[in-house]
Parts: C-alpha cells; sequence; structure tokens
C-alpha cells in the first residue's frame, strides 16, 4: 500500500463522523454481499439469537434474545480475566467490539461473506464455500509439516471466537484434546452452543474446551501443547499484544511442538493495489491493521525462541507462518 494513500486514509478516520459513515457502509456492504451469495444473514442471527424453535414462536419480537444465552455467558465467563484496553475497542464495525451479543451471533455469516471473494469468481473455491477453502488451504500447509513428524495431539486454537477455527482442527486430527481459548465470552458461549449442536467428525475422540483468557496469558500449563494455532488474530492486535502472544504460545508448546499462525497476507497484491476507499472501509473496522502489516514476523518469532519460522502463501492474500519451539 502506498504511503500517501494510507496517511490520507487514517487522517479521514481521525474525522468521526466520516469514520461512522465508513463503518456504516463496511456493514451495509458486508450484510448485502451475504444475501448474495446464499448467506442468508438475518435468518440465521434471527435463529441463534431465539436459540430453539419454541421461544421462537412465543417471542413476537425478532430482536429478542433466548435468556438461556445469558446463562451460558455466566457460565463461560471467568471473572478475574481483565480485559486489555486495546481489546474494549470498536472492531469490525461494531461499537461494542468483540464483547456483545450482536458481534457474537453475527461472527459467522459474516466470515462466509467475507471469505467468499477470496479467490476469482472464476475458480471453484470462490462463493459460499470460500471460508472453508480458507481453512482447508491452511489446514493443507499445517498437515504437510505436521503429519512427516508426529500427529498433534493436544492443540491450542487462541481466539477461537465462536468455533469456526477450532471446528476444523478438530475435522483435521480428529483425534486431538482441542482448546479453544478466546477472550469474548460472548463468542465462547456461540460456540458452545454450535458444538452441542453441529455434528461432530465421526473420529473426534473428546469434546473441545472452551477457556476464556487471555491469549497473551492463557493460564493454561506450559508445555501442554503439540500444537498452538491462531487463525485470522494476529491483524486484530497492536504489536505489543502480537509479541506476548508469540511468547505464550512458545510457554505452552512442549519442545519440538509447532505454533502456527494464519492471517492476511501484507505482501500480497490484493492489499498493494486495494483503492483507497475500500481500505478506509477496511481500517475503520480493523483497528491495528497498519501495526499488524508492519511486524517483522520472522524477528519476533525467532526473538521468542522459535526456530526460524517458514512462510507460506495459501490463498492469493493470506500466509500461513509456522515456527518450531527446539527440541531439547
Ligand atoms: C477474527 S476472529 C478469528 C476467529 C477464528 N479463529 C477464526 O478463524 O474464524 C479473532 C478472534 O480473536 C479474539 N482475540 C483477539 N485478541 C485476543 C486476545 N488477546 N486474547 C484472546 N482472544 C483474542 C477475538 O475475540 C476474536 O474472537
Amino acid at each position: 500500500m502506498n504511503a500517501v494513500a494510507s496517511s490520507m486514509v487514517n487522517g479521514l478516520l481521525k474525522v468521526k463522523p466520516l469514520a461512522s459513515f465508513a463503518k456504516h457502509q463496511a456493514r451495509k456492504m458486508m450484510i448485502e454481499r451475504a444475501e448474495t451469495i446464499g448467506v442468508y444473514w438475518r435468518d440465521e442471527v434471527k435463529a441463534l439469537r431465539a436459540r430453539d424453535t419454541e421461544f421462537a414462536e412465543l417471542s413476537s419480537d425478532p430482536a429478542a434474545l433466548n435468556p438461556i444465552w445469558e446463562q451460558a455467558l455466566a457460565a463461560l465467563t471467568n471473572p478475574s480475566v481483565v480485559y486489555p484496553s486495546y481489546y474494549k475497542t470498536s472492531f469490525h464495525a461494531y461499537e461494542e467490539g468483540n464483547l456483545g451479543w450482536l458481534p457474537a451471533l453475527e461472527v459467522d455469516v459474516a466470515a462466509r461473506a467475507v471469505h467468499a471473494r477470496i479467490w476469482p469468481q472464476d475458480d471453484a473455491r470462490s462463493g459460499i464455500e470460500g471460508d472453508q477453502q480458507l481453512r482447508n488451504s491452511y489446514h493443507q500447509v499445517l498437515k504437510s509439516t505436521l503429519t512427516a513428524e508426529k500427529v498433534p495431539e493436544r492443540i491450542i486454537d487462541l481466539g477461537a471466537s465462536t468455533g469456526r477455527s477450532t471446528f476444523a482442527l478438530q475435522e483435521t486430527f480428529p483425534s486431538a484434546q482441542i482448546t479453544g481459548v478466546d477472550l469474548s465470552p460472548y463468542f465462547l458461549a456461540v460456540a458452545q452452543h454450535t458444538e452441542q449442536h453441529r455434528v461432530q467428525p465421526l473420529a473426534a475422540t473428546s469434546s473441545i474446551a472452551w477457556v476464556h483468557a487471555s491469549a497473551e496469558s492463557t493460564g493454561l500449563p506450559a508445555e501442554s501443547a503439540d500444537l498452538v494455532s491462531a487463525c485470522l488474530v494476529f491483524h486484530e492486535l497492536p504489536v505489543a499484544a502480537a509479541q506476548d502472544i508469540i511468547r505464550e504460545a512458545y510457554r505452552l508448546l512442549s519442545p519440538g511442538g509447532h505454533f502456527a499462525i494464519m492471517d492476511m497476507n501484507p505482501k500480497s497484491e490484493t492489499f498493494a493495489k486495494m483503492p483507497p476507499y475500500i481500505l478506509t472501509l477496511l481500517k475503520s473496522t480493523e483497528p491495528y491493521l497498519d501495526q499488524y502489516f508492519a511486524l517483522d514476523m520472522n524477528e519476533v518469532f525467532t526473538q521468542a525462541g522459535f526456530l526460524a519460522p517458514c512462510i507460506v502463501c495459501n490463498s492469493p492474500r493470506h500466509r500461513t507462518i509456522m515456527g518450531q519451539k527446539p527440541m531439547l
């Protein structure tokens, strides 16, 4: 992205009414995109809100939230979690950021809408399956490195959100014990609900443990994982948090274990050629994008103690970074 365009966009976003307008436009664009490709955004969110047909029938208000959600939230919330200030900001055009029901109920449809256009329209991976294809492309990179050595038995998914990345890991490594960590208990409540209602992979041997914690300080035991994965999390982090999480991943891994990050590729042509107004919309919803784009992952991984990471492009605009903790 060129520096002049970038500073112009940042200047525009400092003007509050313009920033609000950009957020509003970004959300509108996303819902429209979803519905044109067959992701029925409003209906899906309404069904999730109601959680069961009985509630939907009893409630005349389509925006009513089944009170079971609040019970699930209370059960999952770890009261000792302190939210870092960078996390309590607005993300993805939601004023409440990741800490609310609306973002939690819409994560899934939003992911499918956003990822529908990763591949060109004439590519079979484009469209409604784009999100799944993105995860497949990541897991192909994981498998090509990991299965040659040892299939991971214990996996931690940092920034698990509503579970899309966690369920995908379970499908790829069905015999692993998997823990999903996230700072948003709202997202974890949706993940748990989805897990209870989805068809488990046949070979899955255990249910997923959902942990409300920060990825920089998970509270999980040292050396308790063979694979730590952070899928689409790092573009949401300021530099200091990214460094802390890479150090925490190192602590969590057994010697020889791997840390994998899959996220946007700052070097991809998509971002370099992005028209300034689209960039404005993107940045208005992703407050730490500049910091993420500027971060030298190679350096941060090696400073944390990992062997030099390998970096592989797994989609036209995503990359996978994999670092191994040295053997003893
Ligand atoms: C874009 S979502 C990605 C979710 C998921 N991994 C996926 O692949 O769809 C990023 C997630 O990271 C979580 N997150 C961001 N910063 C975090 C932190 N410091 N600790 C734990 N979770 C964090 C957010 O709450 C959100 O659920």
